[in-house]
């Protein structure tokens, strides 16, 4: 089965690989000429585990292809996935661009029958303007050819995702014929031997179920954020609650974890979209906004809690460690990221900031450049701090020798952002420690 992919960012560069290892012939396309050429030498542009491996080796196998030219590639292919970017724009609605200008070009180019599937996270009725743009193009040309669109939202989680892909809980196409259902039903075939379930659903339906599920993932976190912060006001202690409520098999134990706040690329922007969207149909979706107003708040929190350490003190001069950079482990990703708020607040304040994180140094350094002192490693950073916050959860923060951090700081003094150490073990080294709802 011979597939394009279009786009080699981050969803479209796992669905490109995975596809490949279940043999089919998969062609990755981008505009970007610089990245196609660092692809096609083996340089992949993202950090994901196992990622590297999986298109290396595919690509020798001859099944995983790079090209810059879709028009070239386009009528040897019987799926076109479309997983170009669809950024917000200043409103927060998804901006569509990327998206129409891929059905232009296929609309342009296309003279056999073919499915083009959006593997992109795009609103509601985007499938509908896909296919009017196509069709459009085919006209202008005077060319009569069958294609059907499609909508295979993507659930991939960023440090997980191949596993994700290769085994997902589901998968949600929206289809609008019997023909295509049956070419997309012969793709996933390779994946049935997990046994899962591709849920076929008309589209409309299927580009909903992006937005609900990750709005209803958001929700699940700042809901068990408010009710953390409520613990700390009662004396009660969310990590029993979250193991109280979630033992109930209608709830269930996962995403129930009180933090810093959530971030990343989906989250707050499908959240944004579609409290978006539904203003457009004239609708308010109440809930969604409490959700996203608590997730703001909740992301300066730390920098409450250590303003009210210090008695309300000023911060400034003080030195302050941060652990963990991205939005969550296992990714360099920091967009929306609770440091990128703490780092702004830290510095408001007239903070110096040492920083350690196992894999986004860099990407800290293109975002806020010199305001961070860059530092080589966990214990590095606490040099001479007045206070250590925990902002992401990465395994090697989990277990530190408390004597050299305690040796190394000025203050003894720890925030935790994901309540990722035992305040005994802490109280007993000598340390003044804060987490979230304990
Ligand atoms: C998410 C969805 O999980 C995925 O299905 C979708 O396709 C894309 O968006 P991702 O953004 O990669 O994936 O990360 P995820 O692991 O879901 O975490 C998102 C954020 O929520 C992180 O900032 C994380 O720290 C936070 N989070 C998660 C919590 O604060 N508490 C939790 O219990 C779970």
């Amino acid at each position: 089965m011979n597939i394009a992919i279009v786009g080699t960012g981050y969803v479209g560069l796992v669905s490109g690989a995975c596809f490949a290892d279940t043999g089919a012939n998969v062609t990755c396309v981008d505009v970007d000429i610089n990245k196609i050429e660092r692809l096609k030498k083996g340089e992949i542009p993202i950090y994901e585990p196992g990622l590297d491996e999986l298109v290396l080796k595919n690509v020798k196998a001859g099944r995983l292809k790079f090209t810059s030219s879709l028009p070239e590639v386009l009528n040897e292919q019987e799926i076109v996935f479309s997983a170009v970017g669809t950024p917000p724009d200043e409103d927060g609605s998804a901006d569509l661009k990327y998206v129409l200008q891929v059905a232009k070009t296929i609309g342009q180019n296309l003279n056999k029958y073919l499915v083009v599937v959006t593997k992109s996270t795009v609103p509601v009725g985007t499938a509908r303007k896909v296919r009017a743009t196509i069709q459009e193009e085919l006209d202008k040309r005077g060319v009569d050819v069958a294609f059907d669109v499609a909508s295979n939202p993507e659930f991939l989680k960023e440090g997980n995702a191949i596993k994700d892909f290769m085994s997902p809980d589901r998968v949600v196409v929206g289809i609008e014929s019997e023909r295509a259902k049956n070419i997309l039903t012969r793709l996933y075939k390779p994946f049935l031997i997990n046994n899962f379930r591709v849920i076929f659903m008309d589209i409309p339906s299927a580009e909903m179920t992006k937005y609900a599920s990750n709005s209803m993932l958001a929700t699940r976190i700042s809901f068990m954020n408010d009710i953390a912060n409520l613990c700390e006001c009662v004396g009660a202690d969310v990590n029993m609650v979250r193991q109280g409520i979630g033992s109930d098999t209608r709830i269930g134990r996962k995403f129930l974890y009180a933090g810093c706040g959530y971030g990343g690329s989906c989250f707050p922007k499908d959240v944004k979209a579609l409290i978006k969207t539904a203003d457009d149909c004239g609708y308010s979706m109440e809930v969604l906004k409490a959700v996203e107003h608590v997730n703001e708040k909740q992301k300066s929190i730390l920098f409450h809690k250590l303003q009210a350490a210090y008695n309300g003190e000023s911060l400034k001069g003080k030195t302050i460690a941060l652990w963990g950079l991205s939005f969550k482990p296992e990714t360099d990703d920091m967009r929306e990221s609770t440091a990128l708020v703490i780092i702004k607040l830290l510095k408001e304040a007239g903070c110096t900031i040492r920083a350690f994180d196992p894999v986004a140094m860099d990407e800290c350094r293109r975002r806020v450049g010199d305001n961070v002192i860059y530092c080589r490693d966990k214990y590095e950073a606490v040099f001479h701090a007045d206070a250590l916050l925990l902002l992401t959860e990465w395994k090697e923060f989990r277990l530190p020798s408390w004597d050299v951090v305690g040796s190394a700081m000025n203050k003894k003094l720890i925030i935790d952002g994901r309540n990722i150490f035992d305040p005994e073990e802490l109280a007993e080294a000598g340390f003044e420690y804060h987490c979230i709802g304990r």
